[in-house]
């Protein structure tokens, strides 16, 4: 079973597609993690993140073993990310690891932009979590607060904002949910009530039921 799950910046994709993985005993890939992956080393090159060729090299040439680093979580990393995403070369040369990763024998949990579109688009479920940029933003600021790196939560509500706007607008791999996704609105759900939603999509079918 191959199981692919999108959303918008701190919607709680990660999360859920984490423990979805751990449920159905899928392996799982976070696919945001490889394009910070890239982000990363363009900001500690000291590349500017709007050198196509630089990055395309370095997304060539990723080592997928060592994106187990917390750096790659920080929110200059993402935005480095989400520019370094809109590169076409990028997407490229990190599309047959994912697409790889998807058809492993037994299936797969993929999360992140397009893994229901381009690299998965034949996934059996395809989820869509989603929640208001308030609602996401209050989640980052706790999330942040707990990392000891303390942000205002108005300057993470714009920041959000800002990401969506820039992934949502792009021409390429653009943030919207594949045509046959279904939408996951988390806003007022806790983790356990998220993923008991998330449950239910995927075992619909299953039991006969449409998926809500
Ligand atoms: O999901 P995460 O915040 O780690 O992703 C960082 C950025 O990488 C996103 O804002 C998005 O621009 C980009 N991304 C992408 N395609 C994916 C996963 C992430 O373009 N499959």
């Amino acid at each position: 079973m191959i199981i692919t799950v999108d959303g918008p910046a701190a919607s709680g994709k990660g999360t859920l597609a984490r423990r979805l993985a751990k449920h159905y005993g899928l392996p799982h890939l976070d696919t945001g993690l490889l394009y910070r992956g890239v982000g990363y080393l363009m900001l500690e090159g000291n590349c500017a993140l709007d050198d196509v060729a630089t990055a395309a090299r370095i997304a060539q040439e990723l080592d997928v073993s060592k994106l187990d680093n917390d750096a790659l979580r920080s929110d200059r990393v993402g935005e480095a990310a989400s520019q370094v995403a809109a590169i076409p070369g990028v997407r490229v040369a990190l599309l047959k690891l994912q697409q790889d990763f998807a058809r492993q024998p037994g299936g797969a949990v993929l999360d992140g932009r397009d893994t229901g579109t381009v690299i998965a688009p034949n996934a059996d479920v395809k989820l869509f979590v989603t929640a208001t940029p308030e609602e996401r933003a209050r989640r980052r600021h706790i999330e942040l607060a707990a990392r000891r790196t303390p942000v205002e939560y108005c300057e993470v509500v714009s920041d959000i904002k800002k990401r969506d706007e820039r992934d949502s607008g792009r021409a390429i791999a653009p943030l919207k949910p594949a045509p046959d996704a279904v939408l996951l609105d988390t806003t007022g759900l806790d983790i356990e009530a998220a993923f008991r939603a998330a449950i239910e999509i995927v075992e619909a079918p299953r039991a006969g039921r449409t998926r809500p």
